[in-house]
């Protein structure tokens, strides 16, 4: 802790010396504060967003979103044809997915992944092409399976060994040759900082190298199925490369031994990539780890003496992560004084109108945020503070620790950096909240891509609901 950091506040957390500021590394590019105080996004105040639409409120700064994407394709695509190759890239649908999302990424040249039947039926309904599907799951029902074969989707990736029959005999049914992956436990996981290394990881999803070869041979063994490659993914939030680098000198020489049987066109490496969440956080470039694992790729498929596969990579939250913010209205406040080892101090516990029902990551993994005064600007100054949202529960917080101006008061709007992906995803009803809407927002425009849930909408299983006794 260092000399005049607040004893209640972790140490990654520094005092600012303005509680107003918008740091360029954790917000979307058109993200800005203007002359008169209040933040604007996509050339559209706060304010009037929260006036037409209701808080809480998914905003996603458009731009924002296709500059990184953008980024992300041409990375991989560079990387790869760096070194004699192509990529395939997938963009992780469960970080984000709306109709109007899956078209810009189509828009833009990706694919997408998806992991429900749910998720499937929501692309296919933006009338992407099906080939450019993939999908996932580690339990995915009978009825999932045909209606992704029906659809003609480009790719099913194999989590365990009763789905090789299952699809080869849906497929067989409709007489196509479904593509597919399988996908890999490589004993690799990775979080953030550091990655773990063993022979077999500890969790459901995968299929442990050793039963690998046999699994592909019974793979091959279905002329109505095709041998794509292999697949794997080894976290979320992954800041360090060498977690990567372990899962491709962990599968290359699988891969090698599996070109004795038949051709293995693709490797696909999966998502996780990080990004900046707090100050604390300093996102690696995608475009340096892109290179790096394609120069590990090629190192070792010279070494192994194999063609260099298509590279596919399946990013999501790197995408729609950093190009959202959530828009929330304070609503009480409290000043709950600390005391430990005689030491004392405040926290400001600011309630908003939302919470672990819009954003459940901080209580489901203890993620970090930063909150900003979005209406306007305050030269009060900072206070230790926590964001908490409406719900019956003491783990639902937004923002465990933060510093807001210490005037923070009823009816600001605050807004909540990089929500973009995995809040509206998880979101969830709990305490009977409705989920909000989600609008894109871009040159002074605003688009509404997802209506905000009505209390219609939430309660329209219950047959016993009348909307005319709920006043
Ligand atoms: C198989 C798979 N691919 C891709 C992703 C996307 O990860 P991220 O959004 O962190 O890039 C996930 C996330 O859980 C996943 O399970």
């Amino acid at each position: 802790m260092s000399a005049n950091q607040n004893k209640f506040a972790p140490d990654w957390l520094v005092e600012p010396k303005d509680a107003n500021q918008i740091a360029a590394q954790i917000w979307p590019t058109n993200f800005v504060r203007s002359g008169a105080g209040d933040v604007s996004i996509g050339g559209v105040p706060v304010g009037q967003l929260a006036t037409t639409y209701g808080t809480p409120l998914f905003v996603v700064d458009q731009d924002d979103f296709f500059a990184r994407a953008k980024k992300v394709k041409s990375a991989f695509d560079d990387a790869a044809a760096s070194i004699g190759s192509s990529a395939k890239i997938y963009y992780a649908g469960k970080s984000l997915l709306t109709t109007e999302v899956v078209k810009w990424v189509e828009r833009l040249g990706l694919n997408v992944d998806v992991s429900s039947g749910g998720e499937l039926a929501l692309a296919l309904a933006a009338d992407i092409n099906p080939a450019r599907i993939g999908l996932h799951g580690n339990n995915k029902s009978l009825y999932e399976i045909g209606r992704a074969v029906t659809a003609n989707v480009g790719a099913i990736v194999i989590d365990s060994e009763i789905e090789i029959e299952r699809i080869a005999s849906v497929a067989g049914a409709q007489d196509k040759i479904q593509p597919v992956r399988i996908r890999v436990n490589s004993g690799v996981h990775a979080h953030t900082h550091e990655y773990l290394a063993t022979a077999r990881e500890d969790q459901k999803f995968g299929i442990a190298i050793a039963d690998v070869p046999a699994l592909v041979a019974k793979i091959r063994s279905h002329s109505h199925l095709k041998f794509l490659g292999l697949h794997s993914h080894i976290g979320s939030q992954i800041f360090a490369l060498e977690g990567f680098i372990e899962s491709v000198r962990r599968l290359l020489p699988l891969h090698k031994s599996l070109l004795e049987g038949g051709d293995v066109p693709e490797l696909n490496i999966g998502g996780g990539f990080g990004i900046n969440y707090t100050s604390a956080d300093d996102a690696p470039d995608i475009e340096v780890f892109a290179q790096e694992i394609a120069k590990e790729v090629a190192r070792l498929c010279g070494e192994l003496d194999i063609k260099v596969p298509v590279l596919c990579f399946e990013p999501g939250r790197v995408i729609s992560g950093p190009a959202g913010v959530t828009l929330y209205n304070v609503g009480t406040i409290k000043d709950v004084q600390l005391s430990e080892d005689g030491v004392t101090g405040v926290r400001k516990y600011v309630s908003i109108d939302g919470g672990m029902s819009d954003n459940a990551r901080p209580s489901l993994y203890k993620a970090d945020y930063t909150p900003v005064l979005a209406s306007r600007i305050s030269s009060a100054k900072p206070a230790l503070s926590r964001v908490v949202g409406k719900h019956c529960e003491s783990g639902d917080v937004v923002v465990r620790n933060c510093y807001l101006p210490e005037d923070v008061s009823p009816n600001d709007l605050l807004a909540i950096a990089a929500t973009g992906a995995y809040c509206h995803s998880l979101a969830s009803n709990y305490n009977y909240l409705t989920r909000p809407a989600i609008v894109a927002v871009k040159d002074g425009n605003v688009q509404l891509i997802l209506r905000a849930e009505t209390e219609a909408d939430m309660f329209a299983r219950d047959p016993g609901y009348s909307a005319e006794k709920t006043g």
